[in-house]
Formats: C-alpha cells, sequence, structure tokens
C-alpha cells in the first residue's frame, strides 16, 4: 500500500492506495470519530462493493442510501435523496458520510456532506479509475445544472480517500478509458516524463494490470495533491487541471449529461485546448497529434460531435467557472508539460479553433 498526502493544514488527509484495501477495515475505522456511518453509493456499486464496506463496518450504526446510477442523476432531486436518507434514520452531526462509487457518487455525498446540519465528516472511496485519479482528491463537491456542469457545490475536503484498485476489476472498458483521460491530462499539464511513461503503458493500464494501474494512480494522485495543496479554492494554479474541460463541458452540457461520459468530453475538448494552443504558435502539429494518438490508444473520442457547430460552443463555454468579468479563460499548453490558465488570446484564433475541421485533422494522422 501507498500513502499519500493532501497538505492543507488543519484539513489535511491521507490518500491510501492499494489492492484490497476495502477488507483493511482500520483504514476507514480511524478516520470516523462518531458512532453513525451513512453509506451513499449508487444501484451499481452497491451489489458489487456495498457488502465488503458494510463488514469494514461492523459496530457503528449503519445507513445506506443506493441512488440511482448516472451523470443525468446528478441534480437536486437526486441530492435530496441523501438527506432524506439521513434524516429518516436520524443521523446527528457526527456522523461520518461514505461516498462509494465513481465521481458522481463522491461529488454528490460530498456536497450532502458538506450542507447536512452545515458540515458532517466525509470518506471518499472511489471505485471508478477517473474518480480514483481526480475527483475522490481536492475537495470539489456539487451537481449539475441544466445550464451548466457542476454549477452548484461546494468546496469541501474528506476526511480521507481509500483507493481499493481491485475494484477496477469489475469497470466497463469504456469507463476505464474515460479514467484514462483524466489521467493523460496529467502529463499534458505538468508531467512529460509521465506522458511518455504513458506511451509506453497504455495497453497494461487498459489491460488491467494491477502494477501499471497502481504506478499510473498514485502518480496521478500526487500531482493533484500537489496542485491541491498549492491552491485549493482554485484562485490560480488549479485551473490547470482543467485543460480540455471548457470545451468538454460544453459538449458534456450540450449533448445531454450522460450521453458523452465525462473523460471522453475531456479527452475530445483536450484536443481542442491543444488545436488553439498550436495556433497560438506555443506548440507544434507534432506535440498536439502526439496526445492525439495517445488519447487513441487508450480508446477515446478526439473530434467533437459531428452536430456541435461553434455557437453552440460559444453559449455553453460562456458559463464556464473560469469565466472572469464576462472574459471567457481556457487552459492552454505553452509545451507539453506546462499549463497556463489565460483569458489573453486573439478572439479569431478561439473562433478558428471552433471551426477545425477536427475529423480531417485525425484523418491525416
Ligand atoms: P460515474 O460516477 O458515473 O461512474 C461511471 C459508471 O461506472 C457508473 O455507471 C457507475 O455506477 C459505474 N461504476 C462505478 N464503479 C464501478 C466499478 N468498480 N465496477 C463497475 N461499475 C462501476 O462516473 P466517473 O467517471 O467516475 O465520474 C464522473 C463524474 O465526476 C462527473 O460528474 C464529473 O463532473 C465528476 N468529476 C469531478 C471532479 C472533482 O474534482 N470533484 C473531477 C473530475 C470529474
Ligand atoms: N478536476 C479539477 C479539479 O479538481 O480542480
Amino acid at each position: 500500500m501507498q500513502t499519500l498526502q493532501v497538505e492543507l493544514g488543519e484539513r489535511s488527509y491521507p490518500i491510501y492506495i492499494g489492492a484490497q484495501l476495502l477488507a483493511q477495515a482500520e483504514l476507514l475505522t480511524q478516520h470516523i470519530s462518531g458512532h453513525q456511518v451513512a453509506i451513499v453509493t449508487n444501484e451499481t456499486v452497491a451489489p458489487l462493493y456495498l457488502g465488503k464496506l458494510t463488514k469494514a463496518l461492523q459496530g457503528f450504526e449503519l445507513a445506506t442510501v443506493v441512488l440511482p446510477d448516472g451523470e443525468a442523476f446528478k441534480n437536486w432531486e437526486t441530492l435530496q435523496l441523501i438527506f432524506d436518507g439521513l434524516l429518516s434514520a436520524r443521523h446527528e452531526r457526527s456522523t461520518t458520510v461514505i461516498a462509494l462509487g465513481g465521481g458522481v457518487v463522491g461529488d454528490m455525498a460530498g456536497f450532502a456532506a458538506a450542507c447536512y446540519q452545515r458540515g458532517v465528516d466525509f470518506i471518499q472511496v472511489p471505485t471508478t479509475l477517473l474518480s480514483q485519479v481526480d475527483s475522490s482528491v481536492g475537495g470539489k463537491t456539487g451537481i449539475n445544472h441544466p445550464q451548466g456542469k457542476n454549477m452548484i457545490g461546494a468546496f469541501y475536503q474528506p476526511k480521507a480517500v481509500l483507493i481499493d484498485t481491485a475494484s477496477l476489476i469489475s469497470l466497463p472498458p469504456r469507463e476505464l478509458s474515460a479514467g484514462l483521460a483524466e489521467v493523460i491530462k496529467y502529463g499534458l499539464i505538468c508531467d512529460e516524463p509521465f506522458l511518455a511513461w504513458l506511451e509506453s503503458n497504455i495497453e497494461s493500464l487498459r489491460a488491467l494490470d494491477q502494477q501499471a494501474l497502481s504506478v499510473a494512480i498514485e502518480r496521478s494522485c500526487a500531482a493533484k495533491a500537489q496542485v491541491v495543496g498549492v491552491d485549493e479554492r482554485e484562485s490560480g494554479l488549479r485551473a490547470i487541471l482543467n485543460l480540455g474541460h471548457t470545451f468538454g463541458h460544453a459538449i458534456e452540457t450540450h449533448q445531454g449529461y450522460g450521453v458523452w461520459l465525462h473523460g471522453e468530453a475531456v479527452a475530445a475538448g483536450t484536443v481542442m485546448a491543444l488545436e488553439m494552443s498550436r495556433r497560438l504558435g506555443w506548440i507544434t502539429a507534432a506535440e498536439r497529434d502526439r496526445a492525439v494518438r495517445l488519447f487513441q490508444r487508450a480508446g477515446l473520442p478526439v473530434v467533437p460531435p459531428e452536430e456541435m457547430v461553434p455557437e453552440d460552443f460559444l453559449k455553453h463555454m460562456a458559463v464556464d467557472k473560469k469565466v472572469q468579468g464576462g472574459r471567457l479563460r481556457l487552459v492552454l499548453l505553452r509545451q507539453i508539460g506546462d499549463a497556463i490558465v489565460t483569458g489573453d488570446f486573439p478572439r479569431e484564433i478561439l473562433d478558428a479553433t471552433l471551426a477545425t475541421d477536427y475529423r480531417a485533422l485525425v484523418a491525416q494522422l
């Protein structure tokens, strides 16, 4: 087992990474201060891992809330089910909420924990690759609004993150690929040697090689912990974690939540961000294509939906959380491994990026 630390002063917490960690009860119980625990999970994950988690929590007064599965349910109505469950079971302020599932469950359970009785303890047990390398770490919690992804939420840090890499064995290949999009992101924004490692190990990762997965998860979590430790509430640096997300969130919102997976939208969105970086003269076409090839090998889409026109992107991008004073800011690459957040670009470059024929671009690879 590896243990990383997110350094946030009194809100610091460990990330445990290893196979079969769900069976190691004390990793969880040492972070539970009261006698009540509320497990929030969903209808897909519950039959797979709820039994193991419940076994590890013997002796606590347990409530379980099983949510419907899917990004389309990341909303007020589903959030209310968590509050209903907590109140019906008479959970007090000393309760601990445990999120067992992917990023959708983690974001919603974390937001519920932030709000319930003005804040109760919270532990993340992420079970998708995407949630293990990204959403469970850093304290961003929330729900979607019909007009924009993750528009309602709170920064609320967990007490611990427990990553059982063995839980990935049941993950559908499409979901594994979606997680790889965020893994590749770390290489692109801050770790070129990691990108090279991924180029050599992408097939092992897709084959669920536990050793390779552990390396990828550790390196991703270490990068995320480092960035979050510097800029917890995204006043600056943390925004680099959103490479490709402004374009990607536009795809997710436009297509309808859940039609494109978050990681899929991030992959296609990142190709757009790299094309824009190339048009600004910061990276070469060869560097852009290096990333495109890796996304393709990871089983990810690299072109936006055919039916989306530039106006569709502009409409959705206007409600991005990085908009400041009405000005759109984007995460772009100065070079591979070096990202910046900037609103200082000519409007024509953005327009040309949105008007690019990505199918033709990819066809020449
Ligand atoms: P998800 O939570 O929808 O999970 C994907 C699918 O896999 C679901 O059907 C789920 O039930 C299923 N599943 C989960 N674990 C499984 C397992 N071990 N075996 C089999 N099936 C399993 O999607 P996700 O990709 O984990 O997360 C995406 C969400 O995370 C988005 O809402 C996105 O906005 C959010 N996100 C948040 C942050 C953050 O910092 N908070 C960062 C990135 C993404
Ligand atoms: N996934 C982006 C962030 O946590 O900031």
